[in-house]
C-alpha cells in the first residue's frame, strides 16, 4: 500500500507520516521547499519526499503524484499567521481537494481520500443544524476569515459535489479544537457533532486525529463504517 500525504510538514501531517511508516506503508509526502521536516522523516528511505507547493502544481503533475497511490490523506491548512490567514492562496484546501479528485477520477483509479476537516463544518445532509448564535458567528467567519470559507468549500466538495457514481471513496474527519499530545489516547468518534464548536468546544489531540485517519485507511471494517461520511472526533474526557 502507498499513501500520498498532503500537508506532510504540518503538525498533524507529520504524525500521519510517522504512523503510516510504523505500519510499513510506503509514503509519498508533498512538502513546500521552505518546510521544516524532522530528520526521522527526511532520512527515512520508505518516504518519498516531493518538494514543491501543491497549490502551484499543474494537473498533469497531480496526476503523476496520485498514479500509484492507494489513498490520499490531506492535512493541508492555512498557517496561523497574518499572511497565512489573510493572504493567498485563499482556496488552498478546496482547490487541492478538487484537483486531487479530478486526477483520481481521470485515472479511473479506485482510491480512498481522507480529508482533515473541522467541526466548524456543518453537514446538513445528515441533519446537522447551527443554532441562531452559531449561524451569526459562522456567517461572520465566512466573510472575515478566508481559511474558514476554504475549509467549508473543501468539505462541501466531498459531501455535495462528488457524484455517488465515482471510483473514489472518501471520509472527512472533523476534529474539534486541536492540541498536541505525545501519545495516542482514548477518543470518541461520532456521526454528528455532540457539542457546539463555538460555545462549548471539545478537544482533539493531533496524534489522535492522525491515528484515526491511518486506522481508516488500513482497517477495511472501519472504512466501510465511515466511508462517505463526516465523523467527528473528540478526545475522551
Ligand atoms: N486549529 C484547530 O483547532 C483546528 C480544528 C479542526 C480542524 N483544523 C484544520 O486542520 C488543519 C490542519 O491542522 P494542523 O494544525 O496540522 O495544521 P498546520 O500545522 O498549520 O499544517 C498545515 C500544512 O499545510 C501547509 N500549508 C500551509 N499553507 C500553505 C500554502 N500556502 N501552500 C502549500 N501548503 C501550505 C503547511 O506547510 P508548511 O509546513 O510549509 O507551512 C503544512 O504542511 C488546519 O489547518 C485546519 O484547517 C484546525
Amino acid at each position: 500500500m502507498k499513501a500520498l500525504v498532503l500537508g506532510a510538514s504540518g503538525a498533524t501531517g507529520k504524525l500521519v507520516v510517522q504512523q503510516l511508516v510504523k505500519k510499513n506503508i510506503k509514503v509519498r509526502a508533498v512538502v513546500r521547499e521552505s518546510a521544516i521536516i524532522p530528520g526521522q522523516i527526511s532520512n527515512d528511505k520508505s518516504i518519498e519526499i516531493i518538494k514543491g507547493n501543491i497549490n502551484d502544481f499543474e494537473i498533469a503533475k497531480i496526476k503523476e503524484l496520485v498514479k500509484d497511490c492507494d489513498c490520499v490523506i490531506c492535512c493541508l491548512g492555512h498557517n496561523i499567521s497574518l499572511k497565512g490567514i489573510l493572504g493567498p492562496p485563499h482556496k488552498l484546501v478546496s482547490n487541492t481537494v478538487a484537483r486531487i479528485l479530478e486526477a483520481l477520477q481521470s485515472g479511473n483509479q479506485n482510491s480512498k481520500f481522507v480529508l482533515m476537516s473541522t467541526t466548524a463544518y456543518t453537514n446538513r445532509k445528515i441533519g446537522e443544524v447551527n443554532t441562531p448564535g452559531e449561524k451569526v458567528i459562522f456567517s461572520l467567519l465566512k466573510i472575515l476569515l478566508p481559511p474558514h470559507k476554504d475549509n467549508m468549500l473543501a468539505a462541501n466538495h466531498l459531501v455535495n459535489k462528488l457524484s455517488s457514481e465515482t471510483n473514489i471513496e472518501w471520509v472527512a474527519v472533523r476534529p474539534d479544537s486541536l492540541f498536541d499530545e505525545e501519545e495516542v489516547t482514548e477518543y470518541e468518534i461520532h456521526t454528528k457533532k455532540t457539542r457546539s464548536p463555538i460555545f462549548n468546544p471539545g478537544k482533539t489531540s493531533r496524534i489522535n486525529v492522525s491515528h484515526f485517519m491511518v486506522e481508516l485507511i488500513t482497517n477495511d471494517k472501519l472504512w466501510q463504517v465511515w466511508k462517505h461520511r463526516t465523523p467527528v472526533i473528540y478526545n475522551k474526557e
